[in-house]
């Protein structure tokens, strides 16, 4: 029986988000450290130390311990999540909460492990981990316990995990260096490149979320970027328009949909069929991307959508293994 105050966790490569049972999403913060770099001090976690990206002094790192979709810092990680279950648990719980709980991808299975036990210590009584694919099928509400393939493409921040599922696992998938961070990186050099502008990640990002399509947008929005004259070292102000970072985005663009288009030919011709009738579901913050879900059932002529609550998916599928433990536990992965 699951009880009040058993969570959910979504530890992504951009974002840490908790669900808990009879609150809903109660927590939501970017997967980022402050650190002093002779000390190794932390001084910061989540927001607050996001809003020093790109302004703070030279002394000290910005830290995304789980960037590329890898665990490139344990400690650190460990931490972190320990920081922010601090906050939670010590508002609202007086006995120890259980937790269901989806890593990127590319976490191995030891850090899972040391994972677990860390979060052990920090007061949660269980940690079980769901397969993240899993966790975004089931929070797109596709149907994937009976003999039907359902196919999921989840865009993070460091990657794109795309999966084909039916009878309650995992059947094709595969998962692309491609996500919202290298889309961040493609504006940034194409403003480079284009203009001598050199802007920093937020700027990108607000860039990509404004103008950024997989589509060209019609009528084409404009926008004033500021960034560094790389020339003359001063501040500097374009006006930039959407047409250019579609450009920017496009080979990621054409990369991604090749993988979606890898995965179906991989998958057995019974599922394959499936997915061309039922299509792929979209999922993650990056998968809003403007235009992207026409773009793909464009070039690939299957139907694609984005999921509703897109971004919270992972951390909903983890809520609905968390309230029913008994009836979903098969589909929990044995760490
Ligand atoms: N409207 C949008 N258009 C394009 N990208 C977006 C949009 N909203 C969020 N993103 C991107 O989604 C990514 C974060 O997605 P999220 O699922 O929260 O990350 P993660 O799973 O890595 O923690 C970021 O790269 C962010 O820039
Ligand atoms: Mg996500």
């Amino acid at each position: 029986m699951a009880q009040r105050g058993d969570i959910g966790i979504d530890l992504g490569t951009s974002n840490v988000v908790v669900y808990m049972r009879g609150n809903g999403v109660v927590f939501r913060e970017p997967s980022i450290v402050a650190v002093e770099q002779e000390s190794n001090h932390i001084l910061a976690f989540g927001n607050e130390a996001y809003r020093m990206v790109g302004r703070a002094p030279s002394n000290i790192s910005i830290i995304r311990p789980l960037a590329q979709g890898e665990m490139i810092d344990f400690d650190l990680t460990s931490s972190m999540l320990r920081y922010y279950l601090s906050t939670i648990i010590g508002k609202h719980f007086f006995s120890r909460p259980r937790a269901i709980m989806s890593v990127p991808s590319g976490v191995k299975e030891m850090e899972k492990k040391a994972l677990i036990t860390s979060l052990f210590d920090a007061g949660l009584r269980r940690t079980q981990i769901l397969d993240r694919n899993i966790a975004a099928a089931l929070g797109a509400q596709l149907n994937f316990m009976g003999t039907y393939g359902s196919m999921v493409a989840d865009l993070s921040a460091g990657g794109t995990d795309i999966a084909v599922l039916c009878n309650s696992t995992v059947t094709v998938f595969n998962s692309l260096h491609i996500g919202g961070d290298h889309f961040d990186d493609a504006i940034i050099r194409y403003l480079r490149k284009k203009y001598n502008l050199l802007i920093g990640e937020r700027t990108s990002e607000q860039v990509k979320i404004t103008l950024g399509g997989a589509m060209r947008r019609n009528p084409k929005v404009e926008m004033d970027v500021t960034g560094r004259n790389l020339i003359s070292g001063l501040p500097k102000t374009i006006a930039v328009d959407s047409d250019e970072i579609y450009e920017a985005l496009n080979d990621y663009v054409d990369d991604l949909i090749e993988g979606v288009q890898a995965v179906i030919e991989k998958t057995p011709p019974q599922l394959a069929s499936d997915i061309f009738e039922g299509g792929v579901t979209l999922t993650g913050g990056a998968a809003s991307l403007y235009g992207l879900a026409e773009a793909i059932s464009g070039v690939l002529r299957i139907p694609c959508r984005v999921a509703p609550d897109a971004r919270d998916c992972v951390v909903l599928g983890c809520a609905k293994v968390m309230m029913d433990p008994s009836g979903m536990r098969h589909l929990l992965s044995a760490v």
